[in-house]
């Protein structure tokens, strides 16, 4: 018998194998769960939550399907808190995830909106979508989602549908297996500080890739980058005109670990053999290059803007304390999208500099003529349209030195 206890999370009440019972001394969330449930990614799940809601300001759905459901929480946390009345399908390979799963539909009086089969996921992503596209589809799975990204987009309604991926695999997606990335992801990451956004444009890039060979295209919604994980949420449409259009943001991202410079290369124009110009004087690199991966839009900015109403008109005390500050950092970053952020730490680090505070940074930017922004990407970093010699020289300014 698996010892069960009753969690909350936003407005639903749910049961999962007892996390601390089973999770020993180290409290290591693992795996071998009789049913798998995460409190920690209580964030990841409100956001969702929140940018669901977000997107059915604008977007119908019929029904969802969330392939790798553990205890179901997610996808009870859609049905019970977003708007409308669409249904869901939910998989699991493991009897226990399943059986548990089904017992919270009844709990929350949901059997009219959601059933759960047990199975492999890719094959009951074909299956069950065949008379019936879903349009929505949540990838949540241990590690990579790769795996499921074919069954994943050929189960999207045609006419447009939404995809969620998250993946956990960071030393993959973060420079520590190169080749790995390259196998999975189709480019190569590298270690850089801006590592997690190089992690999110591999996501995004195989996604449009995977959605290219189905004949369709592949548009940003979101990403989320915090703790151990990354997330996309992208819309899949039957459009090779479009998809055609959008391999144009498919690229590489070099960096120079000697002066911290980064450089954005479509891949179309990487026959030119474009230099990389170093943002000081003999410095000798080493330059290392990602890709290819997706340089192009990350946000849909309107359906973060719906979200984040969504979130103001709400009670914010049921969700994350990280939410709000996430959610406005968002906000301020779609527009510079197109630069790279700087880890102003890691600045500080390479020339042996104090750390001011990132708020007056962002001030002398501005006052100086600079387009600048925070990113939810990291609470140290910037993004901005000023050289990283011109953001050193206001830090030293800043310090006094
Ligand atoms: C990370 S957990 C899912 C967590 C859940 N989405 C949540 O938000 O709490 C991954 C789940 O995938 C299930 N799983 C692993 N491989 C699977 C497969 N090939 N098909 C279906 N389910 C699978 C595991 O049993 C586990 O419950
Ligand atoms: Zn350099």
């Amino acid at each position: 018998m698996t010892v069960e206890k009753e969690y909350t999370e936003g407005r639903t009440t749910f049961l999962s194998a007892d996390v601390e019972h089973y999770s020993g001394d180290k409290k290591q969330i693992s795996a071998s769960l009789p049913v798998f449930y995460n409190p920690r990614m209580q964030l990841n799940r409100d956001i969702s939550v929140l940018l669901l809601s977000g997107y059915l300001e604008s977007n119908n759905i019929e029904s969802m399907c969330e392939p790798l459901t553990g205890s179901g929480v997610r996808t009870l946390r859609y049905l019970n808190e977003c708007t409308g009345d669409f249904s869901a399908d939910m998989f699991d390979v493991n009897p226990t995830a399943v059986e548990t799963a089904t017992k919270n539909i009844k709990l929350l009086g949901l059997e009219n909106r959601a059933k759960v089969l047990k199975g492999d996921a890719k094959l009951l992503l074909m299956t069950e979508s065949r008379e019936k596209r879903f349009d929505y589809v949540d990838v949540d799975p241990f590690g990579t989602p790769a795996p499921y990204l074919n069954a994943a987009i050929q189960s999207l309604n045609p006419k447009g549908g939404l995809l969620a991926l998250t993946a956990t695999d960071m030393p993959v997606l973060c420079g520590a297996y190169p080749k790995v990335a390259m196998r999975r992801y189709g480019g190569f990451s590298i270690r850089a500080p801006f590592v997690h956004e190089l992690a999110v444009r591999l996501l995004d890039a195989i996604a449009f890739r995977i959605a290219g060979l189905n004949d369709c295209s592949m548009t940003p919604i979101a990403v989320l980058s915090t703790d151990h994980y990354v997330r996309t949420w992208v819309k899949i449409e039957a459009n090779r005109k479009k998809s055609n259009r959008q391999a144009d943001n498919l690229g590489v991202i070099r960096y120079c670990q000697g002066c911290m410079r980064t450089q954005t290369i479509p891949l179309k124009a990487r026959h030119e053999n474009i230099d990389f110009e170093h943002d000081i004087k003999n410095c000798k690199g080493p330059v290392r290059e990602a890709g290819p991966l997706w340089i192009g839009n990350l946000f849909d900015s309107k359906i973060l803007k719906r979200t984040n109403d969504v979130f103001k008109k709400d009670d914010a005390n049921i969700y994350h304390k990280r939410v709000p500050r996430i959610l406005e950092e968002m906000l301020e970053e779609y527009a510079l999208i197109e630069y790279p952020y700087i880890d102003l730490h890691v600045l500080c680090d390479l020339y042996n500099l104090t750390p001011p505070k990132n708020r007056d940074v962002i001030e002398y930017l501005k006052n100086a003529g600079h387009k600048v922004a925070r990113t939810h990407f990291r609470p140290t970093a910037i993004r901005t349209s000023a050289s990283v010699v011109d953001v050193k020289t206001v830090i030293i300014d800043l310090i006094g030195r």
